[in-house]
């Protein structure tokens, strides 16, 4: 393991000098003799800072909860120098024009003092730091989606620095989820249940914590799975305030009878195969939706199934029947005629109050799942 390290840190300390030598773009096999028989030739151990490369793979992490970022790193034993510097920083999105992505500053920490950037407050630490000032691994918790991405572990030590990234994903999508038949019409039992078929479980408070910080917005009062009730209010409004006035938050009605009827949060954790759109031209009863899916060798998509897909970037803008009932499409790329200015999954309801599955006759198009 140590080996391996070992050679990526030539690797690193090879693309950075390139940097540091402008001639060496100019003159790319130049630059890598000269490379090899300057900048690489140098052993191991003269390296000030050596980072200790332990894994490159994706951590994927369940929404809402904790992950360890490693970062680990020796310094040169003889040398005397100042405490190292230690910068996390996170890395996301598409390359823009310029090439880059963008950045943003997490933690920087020196010695006794640990800065942490205000995006993070309240859920960074570096839980290792205080034992061992050469164990930088960052602690995030309360994940949520749009923590997915790259963060960058950066040791500086006077004009020596180092750096090591681990990709991050958070997994997992919670979402809004009523009755066939009406508005608020599930107990606490049928709330488990109609998660379960729609391949997910009842969410925790958390999950939907998690989900709001990233900007959901339901004024929909669900089940969780602690047997409260709840919703997420980014906008208050009326009808809508629930237990607080007029600021954002979770509304929260506290532990209910389990006989008490609402709406459901449900947690789908992840896809194992695929989601796809499919139409005939005549279009599909729910009957007919089936008999179509299975003939490709798949069937009808669960609710959490397409919740996954249309987290994964599935954009649809054809309402299609589901393995519930219901008719749904996912949109990623809101648009004028595709159900508002905010991506998500749109539902299709019977009724102007949005409520009632449609009839079973109607014509639709169909999501059908198919198992890898
Ligand atoms: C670094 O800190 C983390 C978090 O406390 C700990 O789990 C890990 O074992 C530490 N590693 C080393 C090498 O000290
Ligand atoms: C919504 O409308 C339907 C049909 O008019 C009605 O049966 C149902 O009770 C209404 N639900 C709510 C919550 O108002």
């Amino acid at each position: 393991m140590f080996s391996r390290g070992t050679a990526e840190v030539f690797g690193m300390r090879c693309s950075r000098m390139q940097g540091v030598l402008p001639v060496c773009g100019l003159q790319p096999l130049l630059a890598l003799l000269l490379l090899q028989t300057v900048g690489c030739g140098v052993t191991n151990a003269d390296a000030v800072v050596n980072m200790r490369k332990v894994t490159h793979q994706t951590i994927s992490e369940e929404l809402s909860t904790t992950v360890l970022l490693p970062c680990l790193f020796t310094l040169r034993p003889s040398s005397s120098h100042e405490p190292p510097r230690i910068k996390w920083t996170k890395v996301w999105g598409q390359r823009g024009s310029d090439g880059l992505q963008k950045e943003q500053s997490v933690l920087v920490a020196k010695d006794n003092v640990v800065k942490v950037k205000k995006a993070f407050q309240g859920r960074v630490t570096l839980p290792g730091y205080n034992e061992n000032r050469y164990n930088a691994s960052l602690a995030l918790s309360g994940l949520r989606s749009s923590d997915s991405g790259l963060y960058r572990c950066e040791v500086v030590v006077g004009i020596n620095d180092e750096q090591d990234t681990v990709p991050l994903e958070v997994t997992g999508v919670v979402f809004h989820y009523r009755a066939p038949h009406d508005r608020y019409a599930l107990s606490f039992a049928d709330a488990k249940r109609v998660c379960l078929e729609n391949s997910a479980v009842i969410a925790t408070p958390g999950q939907l914590q998690a989900t709001f910080a990233d900007g959901y917005d339901n004024c929909d009062a669900g089940w969780l799975s602690d047997q409260s009730v709840r919703y997420p209010i980014q906008s208050p409004r009326p009808g809508c305030y629930g237990d607080r006035e007029d600021s954002p938050g979770v509304r929260n009605y506290g532990k209910r009878s389990p006989d008490e009827l609402f709406d459901v949060y449900c947690f789908a954790k992840q896809l194992q195969g695929e989601v796809f759109h499919s139409a005939v031209p005549e279009k599909l009863s729910l009957a007919t939706a089936s008999t179509h899916c299975h003939a490709l060798g798949a069937q009808l998509s669960t609710v959490g199934q397409l919740y996954l897909a249309w987290q994964a970037g599935l954009d649809q803008c054809d309402p299609g029947w589901l393995a519930d009932g219901s008719v749904r499409y996912p949109i990623n790329v809101p648009r004028k005629n595709c159900g508002g200015g905010e991506p998500g999954v749109r539902t299709v309801y019977n009724n102007p109050n949005r409520t009632g599955f449609p009839d079973t006759t109607a014509l639709f198009d169909a999501y059908c799942y198919w198992r890898y």
